[in-house]
């Protein structure tokens, strides 16, 4: 495994939707176990293939919950129930954060491992982050979204005797 590079917000790849997964391959077996070391080695809750410049609808989701990682291969939103307004971050926009408004809950379905179709609910930070990662295989940042200017988030704040999960809530859960 190899952490990968972390493309930031104004790289092209960025804005471009990327294309169906057809199979899985030794290539994208690779791919995902490095997005997953990536996204934690950033202390992130999510992380999408093109983030690290693979335009493929491939992505990783861990928020911590009983499930592990969530990993989402072609995935789509089949349902959304309700409204959270709340602070989102991104790994591709460090040190910031911005109010989003996102479904309370959603359903989602997308291909394991092995191609086999999955359904996957998930509630709270948990659809925050589906639909955060799901937005980036389309092309589309929180960034357009977020309502009124973003702000500064970071770890600088942690270090007085603050715990992990307080640390997690000022790093803005980025995804
Ligand atoms: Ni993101």
């Amino acid at each position: 495994m190899a952490l990968r590079e972390i493309r930031l917000e104004g790289d092209p790849v960025l804005t471009k939707e990327c294309r169906p997964v057809k199979a899985i391959t030794e290539r994208q077996k690779i791919l995902i176990e490095d997005m997953l070391e990536t996204m934690y080695d950033a202390d992130g809750v999510g992380l999408a293939a093109p983030q690290v410049g693979v335009l493929r609808r491939i992505c990783v989701v861990d928020v911590g919950d009983e499930h592990g990682p969530y990993i989402l291969i072609n995935p789509k939103i089949i349902s959304k129930e309700g409204e959270q307004t709340g602070q989102e971050g991104c790994l591709s926009v460090p040190g910031k954060a911005g109010t989003v408004t996102r479904p309370m809950k959603v359903t989602v379905e997308a291909q394991d491992l092995d191609m086999n179709v999955q359904t996957y609910e998930g509630e709270g930070l948990l659809a925050r982050a589906f639909c955060h990662e799901i937005d980036h295989l389309d092309g589309h940042m929180y960034t357009e979204i977020a309502e009124g200017p973003l702000y500064e988030v970071g770890p600088e704040e942690e270090d007085e005797d603050s715990e992990e999960n307080v640390a997690n809530e000022e790093n803005g859960d980025a995804l």
